[in-house]
C-alpha cells in the first residue's frame, strides 16, 4: 500500500517570513493521514527543518550536485542537504532542465548522489507542449524515466513527479485520460525494468496547476499518488484543502 504524498515546491520564493506558513500548514494539516513534504529554497531549508521537527511534515531541497564536494561555486551536495535537514530532493524540474541544461544522465547521477546521503530523489518528468502535440507524449517520458533513473531505485527512495512543462505554473492541466494514460504508462515501465514490487511500492505524482478546485478530480484518477504543488504551496490556506483532499482520496 503506498503512503500517499503531497510535496511542495517553493521554487525561489520566499525569505524567513514565509516560514510562517510552514507553522500555519502545520498547526492546520498536523494529523493528515498523507506524507507532507515541503521544499523551501536552500536558505531556509534548517530552519524549516527546526520549524518542522516533532511534527510530521518532512523538508526536502529542490535540487543538489552529483558530487559529495569540490569546486563547484554555487553548488550544494546531497550530504549538506541532508545535514541541513532535508529528507528528500527533487531532481530534474523541467525548470532546471530548462535554466541549467540539466539532462536525464546529469539527474540520474544526482539521484544516485541523493541516495548515498539517504534523501528520497522525488524525480520530475514531463512533455512540451509541442511533444504533446506531435503525438510523442509518451516516447519523451519513457526515454526521461528509463535515463534519469538509476538501476537500485526501490519505492523507498525514489518518487516520480509526472509534471508537464507547460501545466506548469500556466493554470492548464491535461485531461484526467491524460493524466491517467501517462501514470499508468510509468507504473507499467516501473515493472517492466524494476519489477512488479519496486512498481507497486513506488509514489507517481502529478504536478502542474494543482489547486484546491482541481486536487480531487486529479487524486481519484487512475495511478495518481499525490501531487507536487508549486504556486499553491506556497500559502498554507491553498495547501491545506489540497492535503484534504489526498487525505480523502
Ligand atoms: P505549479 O508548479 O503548481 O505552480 O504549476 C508545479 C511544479 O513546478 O512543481
Amino acid at each position: 500500500m503506498r503512503q500517499k504524498l503531497a510535496a511542495g515546491n517553493w521554487k525561489m520564493n520566499g525569505t524567513g517570513a514565509v516560514l510562517a506558513e510552514l507553522e500555519a500548514l502545520i498547526q492546520a494539516q498536523g494529523a493528515a493521514k498523507s506524507e507532507l513534504l515541503i521544499c523551501p529554497p536552500a536558505t531556509l531549508l534548517s530552519r524549516a527543518a527546526e520549524i518542522a521537527s516533532g511534527s510530521h511534515l518532512a523538508i526536502g531541497g529542490q535540487d543538489c550536485h552529483a558530487a559529495s564536494s569540490g569546486a563547484h561555486t554555487g553548488d550544494l551536495s546531497a550530504h549538506m542537504l541532508k545535514e541541513a535537514g532535508a529528507t528528500a530532493v527533487i531532481l530534474g524540474h523541467s525548470e532546471r532542465r530548462a535554466d541549467h541544461g540539466e539532462g536525464s544522465e546529469g539527474v540520474a547521477a544526482k539521484a544516485s548522489a541523493a541516495w548515498g546521503a539517504g534523501l528520497t530523489a522525488v524525480i520530475c518528468l514531463g512533455e512540451t507542449l509541442e511533444e504533446r502535440e506531435a503525438g510523442e507524449t509518451l516516447h519523451v517520458i519513457g526515454t526521461q524515466l528509463a535515463t534519469s533513473l538509476p538501476d537500485g531505485a526501490t519505492g523507498a527512495n525514489t518518487v516520480i513527479a509526472y509534471e508537464p512543462v507547460w501545466a506548469i505554473g500556466t493554470g492548464k492541466v491535461p485531461s484526467l485520460e491524460q493524466i491517467a494514460e501517462v501514470h499508468d504508462f510509468l507504473r507499467a515501465e516501473l515493472a517492466t525494468r524494476f519489477g512488479a514490487d519496486m512498481a507497486a511500492a513506488t509514489r507517481l505524482l502529478y504536478g502542474g496547476s494543482v489547486k484546491p478546485s482541481n486536487a480531487a478530480e486529479i487524486f481519484a484518477t487512475s495511478n495518481v499518488d499525490g501531487a507536487l504543488v508549486g504556486g499553491a504551496s506556497l500559502k498554507a490556506a491553498d495547501f491545506a484543502p489540497i492535503i484534504q483532499a489526498l487525505d480523502a482520496s
